[in-house]
């Protein structure tokens, strides 16, 4: 109920201050344990009608928070409390580096979207796995945690394995599954990974190390041909790969109004999120969901605001789902919201588990 002033207050701030200033707030009252019973008991919901077990994990939700919010790992005990049953952190490269120049975040407030080109920003695989054996010392927390690995903008592509390996390397002890990002738009050739061969090698390389069946999923982009789309479904038939993150944020600007297109010719570059994407995230979602059925899980990513949005990605067959740019314009409540309705809908058994 409060959110829309807080918003429009935070909303006066650059978006990436609001998002630390927000978050800091947020790591304040977790740490204060009357606090944080309190906004726990207020933003979670605890059903067991809502909990799934997909690739062998069991979580306690199907609502997620997207890679590139917690990039670091630092707010996991803030998003735990406000009742997301998993947080993607990262992406996460082997060396730390600093993204792209500022301003690299920018609202689009009347289409409820984000265009970003933050660049992999991140303190870098080591610190971060540092900071999560720390937490996990002290924590006895069930939150599931995604680890989603990249590779550093200076590595060439030919290397970019080698990349993905040193990240899962660092990571395998603290987080319960990886997601192979090959699909940010603002890391110069990326998504030249997204390549059949260039996946090939990544995953098979990935799954040498990988003794302990972490399960690795793919992220991908929802700009993919149906060709390369076919190319990734053969794929998952080829190597091992345990389930797929669609989608990444899309460059395709003709999902703007005219006014908004050319504000977005005044950003520049970057990849577009929030509720312009959720069809075009569907239509990829169902075209994947109809080439591999119930043989791997999917999380769906992209525009989700509403429970409505929510269960139209599980209606379509999706196993889970992730929230990013729908937090910041519907606030914390967003979590709350979308796990009522999905509790409703099981008990009315609407609820596709
Ligand atoms: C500012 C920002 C940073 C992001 N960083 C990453 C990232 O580092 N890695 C990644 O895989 N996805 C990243 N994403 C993409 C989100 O995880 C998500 O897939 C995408 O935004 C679509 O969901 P949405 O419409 O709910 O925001 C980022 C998105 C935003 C808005």
């Amino acid at each position: 109920m409060m959110y829309p002033i807080i918003r429009n207050t935070l909303f006066l701030l650059p978006p990436e201050t609001a998002h630390q200033v927000s978050m800091k707030g947020l790591d304040m009252v977790a740490a204060i344990p009357l606090f944080n019973h309190w906004m726990s008991s207020h933003f979670q919901v605890q059903d067991p009608n809502l909990a799934k077990t997909v690739f062998g994990l069991q979580f306690p939700n199907p609502v997620g928070l997207g890679a590139g919010f917690d990039k670091n790992a630092e707010h996991l005990d803030a998003l735990d409390m406000l009742g997301f049953g998993f947080v993607e952190i990262g992406t996460v490269t082997p060396k730390p580096q600093a993204g792209n120049v500022k301003p690299r975040l920018f609202r689009i407030p009347d289409q409820k979207a984000l265009i970003n080109r933050m660049g992999f920003n991140n303190d870098g695989v080591t610190l971060i796995a540092n900071r999560l054996k720390e937490r996990k010392s002290k924590t006895n927390s069930t939150l599931i945690i995604g680890g989603n690995i990249g590779k550093n903008k200076v590595t060439e592509n030919q290397d970019a394995w080698k990349d993905y390996c040193t990240n899962f390397i660092g990571l395998e002890e603290v987080v319960d599954y990886f997601v192979v990002n090959v699909s940010s738009p603002n890391t110069p050739g990326l998504r030249e990974l997204q390549e059949k061969e260039a996946l090939r090698k990544i995953f098979s390389e990935l799954q040498l190390l990988n003794k302990n069946n972490k399960p690795i999923l793919l992220k991908i982009a929802p700009d993919l041909e149906t060709s390369a789309l076919d190319d990734i479904i053969a794929l998952t038939s080829e190597v091992k790969i345990d389930g797929l993150v669609s989608s990444n944020t899309t460059l395709d600007r003709s999902l703007l109004n005219s006014m908004n297109t050319e504000r977005a010719k005044i950003i520049g570059p970057g990849g577009l999120s929030g509720q312009p994407l959720l069809n075009k995230s569907n239509q990829v979602l169902d075209y994947l969901y109809k080439g591999i059925g119930d043989r791997l899980p999917i999380i769906a990513s992209g525009g989700v605001f509403k429970p409505e949005d929510a269960q139209a990605k599980l209606n379509a067959g999706a196993s889970l789902v992730q929230v990013w740019t729908g937090f910041i314009y519907e606030g914390p409540g967003i979590v709350k919201n979308i796990l009522q309705a999905l509790k409703t809908d099981s008990e009315t058994s609407k609820y596709t588990k």
